[in-house]
């Protein structure tokens, strides 16, 4: 029975389809059964549902014995990120034994962290933890006692990195290792975190390591790029919007579930508005509700995807806020693309660009657009629409 849910990533009930990508993904887990692993990279663009599709995996996953860890990168420094990955891994490794009072502890401020680490700490061994894992959180400790004195902690948090990356690799427990937004690794100032994180989790052979990304661009450049430390060995998958197909039985499963019915013409407009978006789907579809009688009608379906790209929708403030952070010429030349120019020239034209090939460079690397061979598209409707309006 599939229900409408908008604002979070979804699983279990709310989450529909994608049989592809969830056996491609758990093909790779159950590799590392036969000692031989392959990590994969998830891209697609932003609310296209790669945070659902890679918690989902984590909870078939965690029903399989694995222990999982997810940890989003988004708006974390190096030291959060070192900080939020540690707690995630111990969180893993202490499961069932870790309670919230634990987790705000070292959610808190240094003092309290370094109290609760410490007692951890003394009772390594009663909780059957393995000495490696003693030794991170003296690291650990050690980390946030330069925190609390303030010091940068330099060196400090180097050491602290590499514990906390061959953490795995030092206990029995086959892992399934999930870190979101990805990309946003790349600005961290240290010499190259890629190398450093390539290093420590190389010959792992009880974890599989899944990135996601919605900055496509960016991601490509991480895991494709030869260059790149961590290109190799890594599979790409690529989340695409549902198929029509997929969509429609997804609002039509949805609404019955409601209820309701809706016409195929009514479909077909929640197809076009939507282009097939998980994110805007379920936001139709909770609108979609409020129609009166059982039918949601032709009528119903264009309120709906008109109401969606208007100032007032929570799906319209989500779109603003990432177009937000773009310069004037992007969006200028985002605003090209979605009057129907595809190629650079084509798209230059529409605008003042002296060279438009760095700013298509930059909305790829985004994610607010797709390169098919030489061609330049927006494939998000509400981007599109939006951008319009410039
Ligand atoms: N498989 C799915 N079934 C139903 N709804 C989904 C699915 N995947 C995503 N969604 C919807 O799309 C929204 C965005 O999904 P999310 O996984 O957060 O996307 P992303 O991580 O790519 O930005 C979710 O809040 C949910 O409403
Ligand atoms: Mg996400």
């Amino acid at each position: 029975m599939v229900k409408f849910s908008f604002g979070a990533p979804v699983s279990d009930e709310n989450f529909f389809n994608r049989e592809e990508e969830l056996s491609y993904l758990e093909k790779r887990l159950f590799a590392i059964a036969k000692r031989s692993r392959n990590d994969i990279a998830v891209i697609g663009p932003r609310r296209v549902g790669k945070s659902s599709l890679v918690l989902q995996m984590a909870h078939h996953a965690r029903r399989k014995g694995f222990r999982t860890v997810f940890l989003d990168c988004e708006g974390l420094d190096l030291e959060s990120f070192v900080r939020e990955y540690g707690n995630a891994l111990m969180a893993a490794e202490l499961e069932g034994r870790m309670d919230l009072r634990v987790r705000e502890a070292l959610r808190g401020g240094a003092g309290a962290a370094i109290a609760t680490l410490s007692e951890i700490l003394g009772r390594v061994r009663a909780l059957e933890l393995s000495p490696a894992f003693g030794e991170f959180l003296k690291l650990r400790i050690e980390f946030e006692k330069q925190a609390m004195a303030g010091g940068s902690g330099g060196k400090s948090v180097l050491e602290l990195l590499d514990s906390t990356l061959t953490l795995p690799s030092k206990t029995d427990s086959k892992y399934v290792i999930i870190f979101d937004e990805f990309q946003e690794t790349s600005s961290y100032r240290m010499e190259s975190f890629h190398a450093v994180f390539r290093r420590a989790i190389q010959y792992q052979k009880n974890a599989v390591y899944v990135y996601a990304g919605s900055s496509i661009g960016m991601m490509e450049q991480i895991f494709g790029n030869p260059k790149n430390p961590l290109s190799g060995n890594v599979d790409i998958l690529n989340v695409r919007p549902f198929s029509e197909q997929t969509a429609k039985e997804f609002l039509d499963e949805g609404f019955r579930s409601y209820g309701k019915n809706a016409s195929e013409d009514a479909l077909r407009i929640f197809w076009e508005g939507t282009n097939g978006f998980p994110a805007y789907l379920n936001w139709a579809g909770l609108r979609a509700l409020d129609a009166r009688g059982k039918n949601v009608k032709v009528e119903d379906a264009e309120r709906v995807v008109g109401e969606m790209v208007s100032p007032i929708s929570p799906v319209y403030a989500m779109v603003e806020k990432q177009l937000a952070k773009l310069g004037r010429m992007s969006r200028m030349v985002l605003r090209s693309i979605a009057q129907g120019n595809n190629t650079p020239r084509g798209i230059a034209s529409g605008t003042t660009a002296k060279n438009v090939y760095v700013y298509l460079e930059r909305l790829r690397r985004y994610g607010l657009i797709l390169k098919e061979g030489e061609e330049y598209r927006i494939i998000d409707p509400v981007i599109k629409k939006l951008v319009e309006r410039y």
